[in-house]
């Protein structure tokens, strides 16, 4: 039943601007996520050159954001600067990367006090209006304000049809008050800030810098993209693409071996974190890359499986469905496609653990030379087995040389087992918490075997039954099997 509110008791609780504008500045962005979501809003108005840049002038430094794209009139602009200029709930098309109506002002406020956005449409005059904060915070008032802005910055969009220029001054969280400009320190932290931001530029949108729908220059310099997929690399394994639900997918790449590709571009390849924090889902939303290298909440990162990186893809119709906030950074999976995501991640990741040990065992398609696996896993019960492979040519070139030269054999046979013992297949696996099997507990015709063995030649050198069990109890890896030793007379 619907209320009928018309006849209802009311009181005005309207939010205090001051209090309220400051609180959008603890959204929680930092400064590349900041920017990134000023550029969603540039590709979003179809931008096709976006120009970063940055000026040190200690207190007075300044950030801008320039784009091509269809710019703004006097109305929009004033609505653009207004939080929640739109609602949460409106469809978007399917290129719009906005979502909240919030952006442009959270983003802003959380890098700087002062956010001027001028914006010329085609056939129009550039119009311009401020945020100040500090004038906000003084008349408590929800009022844009315009004072005059350098020359230079009025004239951005002179050699433009349209676009839209956002300026960021009064940096407070990126430059402390009372800043000189000669503060060299400040100045290098300054510097290796905005460093961070062209890294981040290069990773968020590099499917939009790859397939040259937009440019985005930092510096004037243009950006190259950064793919975490390393997908034109003839290494890289590729699974199946899977539909999740309707409007969403998942892709499974396992990176190559580093021996299999340069040193330079397995460097790039680990990105802005490093090799084992990169490893993981990248959550794309319109092709815009939200989550990079985030196992959401399904396993931890660990080193043997660094080389794994799975992409999801999302519309921006599944936003509420998987929980996608503000910043554009946060995206929860819905309950009812988790276990379907985790099922494919566990496959990606035992490929991808496959290549992490057997140093990308899986050869180009050029060479069909099958690899020999000196050791090999078998899983039996719910227990895991490490084997020597008999079929191994050097084993088979050992059982040869047995015959003729018995002693450097067995000595091959042993340096060789030594050298090669598979103790990190053996720590993956007791990390996952599995058991490790002995081949002797689960078969040991073998050792019953050596046992009599022992006792023959030891009871002809004239030791008793009872010394020879004594010895055995005090030999590995007899001394796991005191049963066995107990009964032996029985073998
Ligand atoms: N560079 C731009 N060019 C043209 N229009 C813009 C630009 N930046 C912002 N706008 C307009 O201002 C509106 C508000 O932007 P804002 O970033 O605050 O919210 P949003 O992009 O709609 O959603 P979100 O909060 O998810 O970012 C946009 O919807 C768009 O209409
Ligand atoms: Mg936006």
């Amino acid at each position: 039943m619907s209320i009928d509110y018309n006849n209802l008791e009311k009181v005005s609780a309207e939010p205090y601007a001051s209090s309220m504008i400051e609180t959008f500045r603890a959204i929680g962005y930092n400064l590349e996520t900041a920017v990134a979501d000023i550029i969603d809003n540039s590709i979003s108005a179809n931008a096709k050159n976006i120009w970063f840049n940055s000026e040190w002038r200690g207190n007075d430094s300044i950030i801008t954001i320039l784009d091509d794209g269809y710019g703004m009139n006097n109305d929009e602009l004033v609505q653009a600067m207004r939080p929640g200029a739109k609602n949460p709930l409106e469809t978007r098309t399917e290129k719009d990367l906005g979502r909240f109506g919030l952006g442009l002002k959270t983003a802003s406020f959380s890098q700087c006090r002062k956010l001027i956005l001028l914006s010329k449409k085609v056939n129009c005059a550039p119009v311009y209006w401020i945020w100040d904060l500090d004038y906000v915070n003084q008349t408590g008032r929800w009022e844009l304000i315009r004072h005059p802005i350098s020359n230079d910055y009025i004239h951005a969009l002179d050699e433009q049809t349209s676009g839209t220029l956002v300026m960021w001054t009064q940096l407070d969280r990126i430059v402390p008050p009372n800043t000189q400009t000669d503060n060299e320190l400040a100045k290098e932290r300054f510097l290796s800030q905005m460093d961070k931001i062209k890294q981040h530029i290069a990773m968020t949108f590099h499917r939009f810098i790859e397939e040259k729908s937009v440019k985005i220059h930092c510096w004037g310099r243009e950006v190259t993209a950064w793919n975490p997929f390393l997908a034109n690399e003839t290494a890289t394994q590729t699974l199946s693409e899977d539909p999740i639900g309707k409007e969403a997918t998942i892709k499974g790449y396992v990176l190559p071996h580093k021996s299999r590709i340069p040193e330079h571009v397995y460097k790039n390849a680990e990105g802005i974190n490093g090799w084992v924090n990169m490893q993981g889902f990248y959550v794309y939303r319109g092709k815009r890359l939200m989550l990079a290298g985030d196992w959401l909440g399904m396993f931890k990162p660990e080193e043997h499986y660094k080389l794994v990186r799975i992409q999801i893809d999302l519309s921006n119709s599944l936003d509420s469905d998987w929980q996608i906030d503000i910043k554009k950074s946060v995206a929860r999976p819905p309950l009812k496609f988790r276990e379907q995501i985790k099922s494919y991640a566990k496959t990606v990741r035992s490929r991808g653990v496959e290549v992490f040990r057997h140093r990308g065992k899986i050869l180009t398609t050029k060479n069909k030379q099958e690899f020999q696996p000196l050791w090999i896993e078998k899983k039996q019960g719910n227990k895991y087995l490490f084997i020597v492979n008999r079929k191994h040519l050097v084993i088979e070139e050992i059982k040869k040389l047995v015959k003729i030269e018995s002693e450097k054999a067995i000595e091959y046979l042993l340096r060789f087992v030594e050298e090669t013992m598979p103790t990190k297949s053996v720590f993956i696996r007791e990390s996952e918490h599995n058991e490790i099997a002995k081949a002797f507990e689960i078969n040991s015709e073998v050792l019953k075997a050596t046992i009599k063995m022992i006792v023959t030649t030891q009871k002809e050198s004239g030791k008793s039954i009872e010394q020879i069990k004594t010895l055995l109890l005090h030999m590995e890896p007899f001394d796991n099997f005191p049963e066995l030793i107990e009964t032996m007379e029985d073998l």
